[in-house]
């Protein structure tokens, strides 16, 4: 009879054992907190599609912020739902336009709290569009200009930046929109300011969800001319590449939990801070089956979060930041 000559299962064997050789570990300071921002007074109104993520407006923004400072946790993304939009989007780059008034509003309460801002116009175009539309009149054809829409991206970034936010996290996946922030911030003077770049952003349904709650799903169309085809993984190193030549701090994967191997892809290359945003779609599978008692929500949770962090994620964006937070906390 012969017996195994590994034995695996002898660093299996207890909890301190367990303990002792685990590779990889989450850790509070590994989350970032989104919050929805609105227009509006007294609203604290729970998302339909993403049970226990709430739209807030200014006045009610204190208690989000008290629980996010009191678990640990050292930044949020701020995401702003506007009440008026038009074809530009100007009320992206207003100095008095929702995510600049939270930016000062948090800043003010909580000046240790980093503030990474959302940059984009999705939310604030009457298109839904992440830029400006151009109606081809030969073919008829709609589709985001490029470099109309950097102008405008380029104006927010500046604006969020003189708001106070201490990130910029620019994701319409324009090209060229890293370059072109990064000139914007540096000749505001706000040079100190960095750029996470949604680098490889995917065309993903898994953000389903966030269009709901942001009412930024497109109005016509879809985002398929830039955003990435979910089938490409080396695509993912040339997007990555052209934002660390034009300047970029951090390098962001989005959506995570279906794009792991591009997580890890990234981190392998590149010797730069790797961001996985666990999107909207991502909460809201997990929300659901654990409603139904299908699942056991904070298991599934810690799981999914340690998987970021083992396929090379050195940040997690998630909308359970909190939640994991408090379940570190209790361990
Ligand atoms: C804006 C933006 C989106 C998300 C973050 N920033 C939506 C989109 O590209 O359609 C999605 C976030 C989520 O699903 O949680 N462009």
């Amino acid at each position: 009879m012969s017996f195994p000559i590994v034995r695996h299962r002898r660093l299996r064997s207890s909890a301190a054992m367990r303990n002792i050789v685990r590779e990889n570990s989450l850790s509070v300071h590994d989350l970032i907190q989104p919050i929805f921002v609105t227009v509006g007074h007294n609203i604290k109104e729970e998302i339909p599609s993403m049970p226990g993520v709430y739209h807030f407006s200014l006045d009610r923004l204190d208690e989000e912020l008290h629980e996010i400072a009191a678990l640990g946790i050292q930044g949020i993304l701020l995401f702003g739902v506007p009440d008026s939009k038009d074809e530009v989007g100007s009320s992206a780059y207003d100095d008095n336009g929702i995510v600049q008034q939270a930016t000062r509003r948090v800043k003010a309460l909580y000046p240790d709290m980093l503030v990474i801002a959302d940059t984009c116009l999705c939310q604030f175009t009457s298109t839904g569009h992440c830029g400006v539309i151009h109606h081809d009149p030969n073919t008829g054809r709609a589709d985001v200009t490029n470099d109309e829409s950097l102008a405008l991206l380029t104006k927010t970034a500046v604006s969020q930046a003189r708001a106070g936010a201490d990130i910029i996290a620019p994701s319409n996946m324009m090209d060229g929109f890293v370059a072109a922030i990064r000139e914007g911030l540096d000749e505001a003077g706000l040079s100190h300011i960095p750029i996470m770049s949604y680098s490889v952003k995917y065309a993903s349904a898994f953000y389903g969800p966030f269009r709901d709650a942001a009412h930024s799903a497109p109005q016509f169309g879809d985002r398929k001319t830039y955003q990435m085809d979910p089938a490409n993984a080396r695509e993912a190193l040339r997007e990555a590449e052209s934002d660390v030549i034009e300047g970029a701090d951090f390098l962001m994967v989005k959506p995570a939990l279906a794009y792991m191997d591009v997580i890890q892809l990234l981190k392998q290359n590149y010797d730069f801070p790797i961001v996985a945003y666990n999107v909207s779609g991502e909460y809201s599978m997990i929300k659901a089956a654990a409603s139904k008692g299908w699942i056991d929500e904070q298991a599934i949770v810690m799981e999914m979060l340690v998987g970021f962090k083992r396929a090379g994620a050195d940040i997690v964006l998630t909308y359970f930041a909190k939640d994991a937070a408090g379940w570190l906390k209790q361990k």
